[in-house]
């Protein structure tokens, strides 16, 4: 079983496209009141206290892996003492970051001597200053050049250890398929093990979905690009080759498909900042999610609370939010490919 783990809502960077909001937009319109809305503001988040004691839970609970996101969770000091907690309930640690704490080398050696499984890290262009626009920071100090230092140093302090694996995630949108491709070239250059190329998603009433949303005029450029790069993935490991057909099913319609047998509910978790427990993070099914089904790891006991789940369930809200879980549940083994390096 696998937990997406939000851990805590704060990011140094402000990508206008982020599933969290902007901090600007919720400051001035106020934070929306519906259940499952992410906010950068971290008013709602759970305390490192709270947090510590639901990470001792998971001794003897069903959860196997656990993938630390958030918000920027390496940024926050608590977060290393938390990983310390799930590691040594012997689960699988994977950390999704922006790439800049990793330049710092006290963190990247305590990822090491943890025994952190994967650190996934968001790059969305090969070219600096494109990157730099689709991700900017909030102080404008940080940015391309910060996060392959950032993969340099966690691949320097790995040394000759199998672990972490290191993975780079890009967000693609509309008008740069060819990122598919000149990403996989640079992960290549840099040394990095796994790569997953994204779908954006983007409620449609976001005021980037006509210029970043894939319509369905652009998904023989997408198609033609990530055949490309499952015929030559230049040493990367990416995942299983049906990935590929999802993504482009998911760009090709902005309406819902279906997944039988969903492993949302079943082997997949996710919970936000504020300790909601939900099946995925896809709004679709957060929206979905009747009153009486919603939880919290506030007080609660993994042991308990992911007790007696489906095997997997039919699912009508397949979307482009959804794309990239089978990374996170079906192709993570091949992602972390532990033995594979010397
Ligand atoms: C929300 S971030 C949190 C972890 C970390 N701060 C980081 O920057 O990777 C997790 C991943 O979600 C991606 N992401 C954010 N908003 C997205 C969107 N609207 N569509 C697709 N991916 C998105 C980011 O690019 C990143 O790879």
């Amino acid at each position: 079983m696998t937990l997406l783990w939000a851990l805590r809502s704060p990011c140094a960077f402000a990508c206008p496209h982020c599933y969290f909001g902007t901090i600007e937009e919720h400051k001035e319109a106020g934070l929306p009141e519906q259940a499952g809305v992410l906010s950068h503001l971290s008013r709602s988040d759970l305390s490192a206290q709270a947090l510590a004691a639901f990470a001792r839970t998971l001794v003897g609970s069903p959860v196997e892996r656990v993938i630390i996101a958030g918000g920027e969770p390496l940024d926050w000091p608590a977060t290393l003492g938390i990983i310390s907690l799930i590691k040594d309930a012997g689960c699988q640690v994977v950390i999704a970051t922006n790439g800049v704490p990793l330049t710092r080398p006290h963190i990247t050696d305590r990822l090491v001597t943890l025994g952190v499984d994967g650190v996934s890290v968001s790059l969305d262009s090969a070219d600096a200053d494109t990157n730099d626009q689709m991700r900017p920071s909030r102080s404008g100090r940080f940015g391309y050049d910060d996060v392959l230092d950032g993969i340099g140093t966690l691949l320097r302090a790995r040394g000759d250890r199998p672990t972490p694996r290191v993975g780079i995630y890009t967000v693609v949108t509309r008008s740069r398929p060819q990122e598919i491709t000149d990403v996989a070239r640079l992960a290549t250059d840099i040394g990095v093990d796994y790569y997953v190329p994204q779908p954006i998603s983007l409620p449609p009433d976001h005021r980037l979905f006509d210029a970043l949303s894939h319509t369905a005029g652009d998904v023989a450029g997408v198609d033609e690009q990530l055949h490309r790069l499952y015929r030559d993935p230049r040493g990367l490991t990416l995942p299983n080759p049906s990935y590929l057909r999802r993504f482009v099913a998911a760009i090709s319609s902005h309406d819902s498909g279906r997944v039988p047998g969903c492993f949302g509910g079943a082997s997949l978790f996710f919970i936000q900042p504020d300790g909601s427990v939900w099946d995925c993070p896809s709004d679709r099914r957060i929206a979905a999610t009747p009153p009486e089904r919603q939880r919290t790891i506030r007080d609660g006991d993994a042991r308990t609370l992911f007790a007696n789940r489906p095997t997997g369930t039919d699912c009508a809200l397949f979307s482009r939010d959804c794309v990239n879980m089978w990374p996170l549940v079906e192709d993570m083994p091949q992602l972390l490919n532990v033995g594979v390096r010397p």
